[in-house]
């Protein structure tokens, strides 16, 4: 086990590391910006029903679910085509509506979860097209799919998901801009700025996790805390569900994700000088108004721990703790600015003495309803 974990302590340190690694594998011969070349080899005989899908649904469960979340921007964004991501267990069992036209994606790491599986068999028993994105190659859910793209990240041990989770969103990403560009939903200088700043992501990962010494720090500093909150606008409110449910997985801490802007229809009442409020506050195009949810958590004596972009003048100003991570297009700021979070909640619980691969509870791959 020793030399499965490759020197690392725990499987999932090793695999939040592996993630330049995966993301990069998760490119490879699909993706050249140089050549202007997209090509995903799974998806061929279904991209025109994908292209012209008047809905597209999204079934997941957990960290999966998540990256559903961060899919719904990127199809609407660039594809313009409305999107629904459910969660499968719901989805399933409220004789859902599908009609012609609507095409259906299931994200899953293990391809083996059962809500995920009964829900594309439903969808499928009803004439929809069903496209898989799946880690495990094989597996049930990349089995009964039309098509698909695999991930590519490789085995994923930790039960917490880590690099699963940024090649989901990568594989996601490139499926949106292959159908956005046959579309001609997206600018061709912008579909080529993303291609280019796709090919930059494992790099931008690289740097960010040598914020490690910097999170083991802050680590110290929270460890004993009861809760969190983790808030995010736009692309990083997925990025804030991800955090809470990491750090709630491994370390036992309640943590509540929420919409940045949705915090003061509730989480508000829980901020006072104990609190920690985890803000993902890069520079995007909801930067100002999160300023001013910092400001008003500042107001109520939270202490506020903010993942930046490199070189923000203004957030340090306000915030405790301050994280910066290399800039990149906001679209693919999830892939970098979950790495921290990653860092944080592996550093809490191991500080905390739980067991960080496996746990209690809970299962890595949920095969049962
Ligand atoms: C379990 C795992 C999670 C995972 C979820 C969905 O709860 O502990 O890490 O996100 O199942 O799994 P899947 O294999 O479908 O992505």
């Amino acid at each position: 086990e020793a030399i499965e974990k490759g020197g690392y302590e725990h499987f999932m340190l090793k695999e939040i590391f592996e993630q330049p690694r995966a993301i990069g594998d998760c490119m490879r011969g699909r993706l050249s910006a140089n050549e202007g070349r997209l090509v995903l080899g799974g998806i061929r005989e279904y991209a025109n029903k994908l292209v012209n899908a008047e809905r597209i649904i999204i079934v997941a469960c957990g960290t999966s679910w998540h990256s559903g979340l961060v899919a719904e921007y990127f199809f609407e964004e660039f594809c313009r085509i409305p999107v629904e991501v459910e969660y499968a267990s719901e989805f399933r069992y409220r004789n859902p509506v599908i009609n012609e036209g609507d095409v259906v994606f299931a994200i899953s790491q293990s391809g083996e979860t059962a809500d995920t599986l009964a829900a594309i068999e439903l969808a499928k028993s009803k004439g929809a097209i069903i496209f898989g994105v799946c880690n495990v190659v094989g597996s049930s859910i990349s089995r009964i799919s039309h098509e698909g793209a695999y991930t590519h990240a490789g085995p994923e041990i930790g039960v917490a998901s880590t690099k699963a989770f940024t090649a989901q969103l990568t594989v996601l990403n490139m499926i949106a801009l292959r159908v956005a560009h046959q579309k001609g939903t997206i600018t061709e200088r912008r579909y080529h700025e993303l291609l280019v700043e796709l090919e930059n992501i494992p790099a931008k990962v690289e740097k960010a996790l040598k914020l490690d010494d910097q999170i083991k720090a802050i680590s110290e500093r929270f460890q004993n805390a009861r809760n969190f909150i983790y808030l995010g606008r736009g692309y990083n409110f997925p990025v804030a569900l991800e955090g809470a449910l990491k750090l709630k997985e491994i370390s036992y801490i309640h943590a509540e994700g929420y919409p940045a802007a949705e915090m003061k229809h509730g989480p508000i009442a829980l901020i006072d000088e104990e609190m920690p409020v985890v803000f993902i506050a890069t520079r995007d195009s909801s930067y100002d108004k999160v300023v001013s949810n910092i400001q008003e958590v500042k107001a109520r004596k939270g202490k506020v721990i903010a993942v930046v972009t490199e070189g923000d003048a203004l957030i340090p100003q306000m915030a405790e703790f301050v994280i910066e991570v290399p800039k990149t297009d906001e679209a693919l700021m999830p892939m970098v600015s979950v790495i921290p979070l990653q860092l944080l909640s592996y550093h809490i619980a191991v500080m905390r003495g739980c067991n960080v691969d496996q746990p209690r509870n809970l299962a890595k791959s949920v095969t049962v309803e």
